[in-house]
């Protein structure tokens, strides 16, 4: 999901080596472009693919995940026209399955005790608050992780961000104007998890 690229080129700034993945050629063409700077010789890899299947990613060989998904169909990345676009789903319940599938690759593909990162909002849909963050964060628990970090990161250029600004300054609130950055790990094989674990399996 690696969009525009942002991640990959904090890779190369930084002398990692990164791997970007993206259902979109588009995106996948601009992170290329993007990327195309000198003064960094780390490689960095950039390909068309879906998240949900990483089979060219070995078990347990990656040190660090970092990703930043759709929110539901808030902005839609590809105009309705490729299928496996999950910005293309409307329901929170079926993005959240089909979301799944990646967080089962991320367990895989990731090495143990290192983390995976993820940066998700939440919206509104007919009046009702949806907590997709928190939705999705309950997918990465049912499926291993650990969370490690709950960071808030506030959200600029909202379309309700100049109704609520004053308001929100005056009493010291957020509404919605912020993102989850949720940090999570998975665990080493032998640790004993079970006091943090809550009763419906989580
Ligand atoms: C929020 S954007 C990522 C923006 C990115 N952080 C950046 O710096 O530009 C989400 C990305 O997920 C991609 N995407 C949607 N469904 C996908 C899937 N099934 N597999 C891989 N990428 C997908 C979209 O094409 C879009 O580029």
């Amino acid at each position: 999901m690696v969009g525009g690229g942002t991640t990959l080129i904090e890779c190369k700034l930084l002398n990692r080596k990164g791997t970007g993945i993206d259902i979109n050629p588009v995106s996948v063409e601009l992170t290329r472009k993007n990327l195309d700077f000198e003064g960094f010789s780390t490689p960095q890899k950039v390909t068309v693919g879906d998240v949900r299947n990483l089979s060219q990613i070995e078990n347990g060989s990656v040190d660090l995940i970092m990703t930043h998904p759709p929110y539901i169909n808030i902005i839609k990345y590809s105009d309705g026209k490729i299928v496996e676009d999950l910005s293309n789903i409307s329901s929170p319940k079926k993005f959240c399955d089909e979301f799944e599938f990646a967080i089962r690759e991320f367990f895989r593909v990731l090495k143990e005790d290192c983390h995976c990162a993820i940066l998700i909002g939440d919206t509104r849909k007919s009046r009702h608050y949806v907590p997709l963050s928190y939705y999705v964060m309950e997918r990465f628990l049912k499926n291993g992780f650990i969370l490690k970090e709950d960071i808030i990161k506030i959200q600029h250029n909202c379309g309700s961000t100049p109704y609520w600004k004053a308001t929100a300054e005056q009493y010291n609130i957020y509404l919605i104007m912020h993102e989850h950055l949720f940090v999570f790990r998975k665990p080493r094989n032998e640790e004993d998890l079970s006091r943090f674990r809550y009763s419906t399996g989580i």
